[in-house]
């Protein structure tokens, strides 16, 4: 397939060098902006790893998503000082509003929404990080604006 083609050169330029799976990749990444499931088998031949060995890595590291992120990344407070201030009722319309569970993305490409636990934030809970800013108390009116925001 295409996306095979397009990763080849990638492959070919690593695969006789020391440690070749990370720069690998890298490179595809860079490509993409994400590792597509499709080109595991293809990066495990080539390297003479099993499957799982090459998925092992792929899920390991954080930002070789096995998905693309959105244009934005909402990250939200899931441990206790933020739940015990109603964290799940805003989690919920979040998810809600944006279309989307936690570990996802939306349809549209423009948000990921990812759980944290405790963003040091906890005497303004709820709180939440949407592209490295921090939000705190969160409510419904928040929750919406964030929605708007994202959609912009
Ligand atoms: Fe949510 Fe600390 S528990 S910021």
């Amino acid at each position: 397939t295409d996306l095979i083609t397009s990763i080849m050169p990638i492959i070919d330029r690593w695969k006789q060098e020391e440690g070749p799976l990370l720069p690998i990749l890298n490179g595809i990444l860079r490509e993409f902006g994400y590792v597509p499931r499709e080109v595991i088998p293809t990066i495990a031949d080539a390297l003479n790893l099993s499957r799982a060995d090459v998925y092992g890595v792929v899920s390991f590291y954080h930002d070789y998503r096995a998905e693309p992120t959105g244009r934005h990344v909402l990250k939200l407070c899931r441990a206790e000082a933020c739940q015990s201030m109603g964290g799940d009722a805003v989690a919920e319309r979040l998810q809600q509003l944006l279309g989307v569970r936690f570990g996802e993305t939306s349809i549209d490409g423009s948000v990921t929404l990812e759980p944290v636990y405790c963003l040091g934030l906890c005497a303004c809970a709820p709180s939440a990080m949407l592209d490295g800013e921090v939000i705190g108390r969160l409510d419904e009116a928040k929750a919406a604006e964030i929605a708007a925001e994202v959609r912009s």
